[in-house]
């Protein structure tokens, strides 16, 4: 699709924060997917000519990333941590049984294109074992149940409140958005660092 000019007036301000505007490719390629939903070819081309990068550079970044997309997930992508330790404590379990309740198969979408699933490496929250992620949001100590109504209310278009940060679950577009570096002012919103991140803290200042 053609970009407008306020979007092309953006991906100029987003290139102005950085001394090299090489720099910007990431969340330039973030904010092309806030647009369509995944990182499209025509977002490619222009992305390599405003940072003057061959079109095979650009690919080469956005395909490394399995956060880029190259094509359309769900309005809720759901990625669900099989890492070792979430694995154990009940990832696989969970992967599996959210793919038979969506009739999904791994970075499949559902038929209303309202979520999709895929599985995920960890993401660094080992101590809400095991975590799920909905539009790169943290879900934590989740269960085979507490993810399937996440799902389901996730079709219904009312999903429950992320375990940390923004208090309401945005949208996938909305969320690109935010990681293009377009701030929603809602990332501090709700709980930030939750008891056993901060466990290790206190008892580094001597605490209990
Ligand atoms: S193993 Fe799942 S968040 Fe680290």
């Amino acid at each position: 699709m053609a970009f407008t000019s306020e979007q092309i007036s953006i991906m100029d301000s987003i290139i102005a924060r950085y001394p090299r505007k090489r720099s910007a490719i990431m969340p330039l390629l973030h904010y092309v997917q806030s647009i369509d939903g995944y990182v499209t070819n025509e977002g490619i081309e222009l992305i390599g000519q405003k940072l003057d990068l061959a079109t095979a550079e650009v690919t080469a970044v956005s395909t490394f990333y399995t956060q880029y997309k190259s094509k359309p997930v769900g309005e809720y992508h759901v990625g669900i941590c099989t890492n070792t330790l979430c694995a154990v404590m009940g990832g696989d379990l969970i992967f599996d049984a959210v793919k038979e309740h969506l009739a999904i198969e791994n970075d499949g979408v559902t038929s209303d294109g309202k979520v999709s699933v895929e599985h995920i490496e960890c993401n660094a929250a080992c101590d809400y074992a095991p975590v799920v992620m909905v539009n790169w949001e943290f879900y934590d100590n989740q269960t085979v149940q507490s993810v399937k109504d996440l799902v389901d209310g996730a079709r219904a278009g009312n999903p429950p409140a992320p375990t940390r940060g923004p208090k309401t679950l945005r949208s996938w577009k909305q969320n690109s958005a935010v990681l293009a570096g377009i701030s929603d002012g809602l990332a501090n919103e709700g709980l930030q660092a939750g008891e056993p991140t901060l466990l290790g803290l206190k008892k580094a200042k001597g605490g209990a």
